[in-house]
């Protein structure tokens, strides 16, 4: 919860963007936050990757921990300061994880964080999720950031491209129902809250401007994810925060 905290506080640092943003409607580009927002965002989802994604998460997917375990080639797309990225790094180090993002001061702390732990298997990119580098891909990852992309179908679509034809991809998203009255709790509120300062605006300030929101619902997010070609979109589990598709085909 203190990320969660310092995430607020940066809020309040910017206040009278953050009031002009919703006021016009027209958009604000991730990286014009305070640098409170990226170390509060990642301080408040680490626990949770760091609780599941080895533990719970690769394993309730079809294959992937095996292929992982053997040495696969692996994208972790909007990898944020790179908490993921060093985790399945550090638990399967015959692999190799690409660390992706456009925000440059964030792959800058990801490096730091991956020299840090000592991990030799992290490659970075600067580049967004819609022409990022690279292919042959058998797994590839999204964390709690498809919705603040503007085009979170480009991006799908350019990861199908990029995955073999046996990968899968894992979606990492808020948990949420298909309707607001479903949201309408305390976590569904919070997640609301920042998704009118930070993701909504974030996704509208670049192409297309999707503008999916933090509490999308899997109807919705499997749309986007066939419209960009995907056939199979599969609840693989849940926490109760974060629900955790696998999407193939
Ligand atoms: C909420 S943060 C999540 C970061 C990280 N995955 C995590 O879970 O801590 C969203 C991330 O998406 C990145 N992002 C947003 N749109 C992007 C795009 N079109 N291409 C690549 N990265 C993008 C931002 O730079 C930011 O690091």
């Amino acid at each position: 919860m203190q990320g969660f905290f310092q995430s607020v506080i940066s809020q309040f640092e910017t206040q009278a963007e953050a009031v002009e943003t919703f006021r016009s409607g027209k958009g604000r580009p991730w990286g014009d936050h305070s640098t409170c927002c990226f170390c509060g965002t990642d301080r408040f989802f680490r626990p949770g990757y760091e609780a599941c994604l080895i533990d719970q998460w690769i394993p309730a997917l079809d294959g992937v921990e095996a292929k992982l375990k053997a040495g696969a080639k692996v994208a972790d797309i909007a990898c944020g300061h790179g908490s993921s990225t060093v985790l399945m790094a550090k638990a399967y180090p015959d692999s190799t994880i690409h660390g992706i993002d456009f925000h440059e001061p964030s792959i800058i702390e990801a490096r730091a964080k991956a020299a840090a732990a000592g991990v030799t298997n992290v490659e970075f990119q600067v580049a967004s999720a819609q022409d990022f580098r690279g292919e042959d891909f058998d797994f590839v990852c999204i964390f709690d950031a498809l919705h603040d992309m503007g085009d979170p179908v480009g991006a799908a679509a350019h990861i199908r491209k990029a995955l073999r034809p046996d990968g899968s991809f894992m979606l990492v998203e808020p948990l949420a129902g298909d309707n607001m009255a479903d949201n309408l709790h305390p976590l569904g509120q919070i997640f609301y809250a920042f998704s009118t300062t930070i993701c909504t605006p974030a996704s509208l300030a670049q192409d297309v401007g999707l503008g999916l929101g933090a509490q999308a619902g899997q109807k919705r997010l499997t749309e986007v994810l066939n419209q960009a070609g995907f056939s199979n979109v599969r609840r693989a589990t849940e926490t109760p925060t974060n629900m955790v598709l696998e999407v193939t085909g």
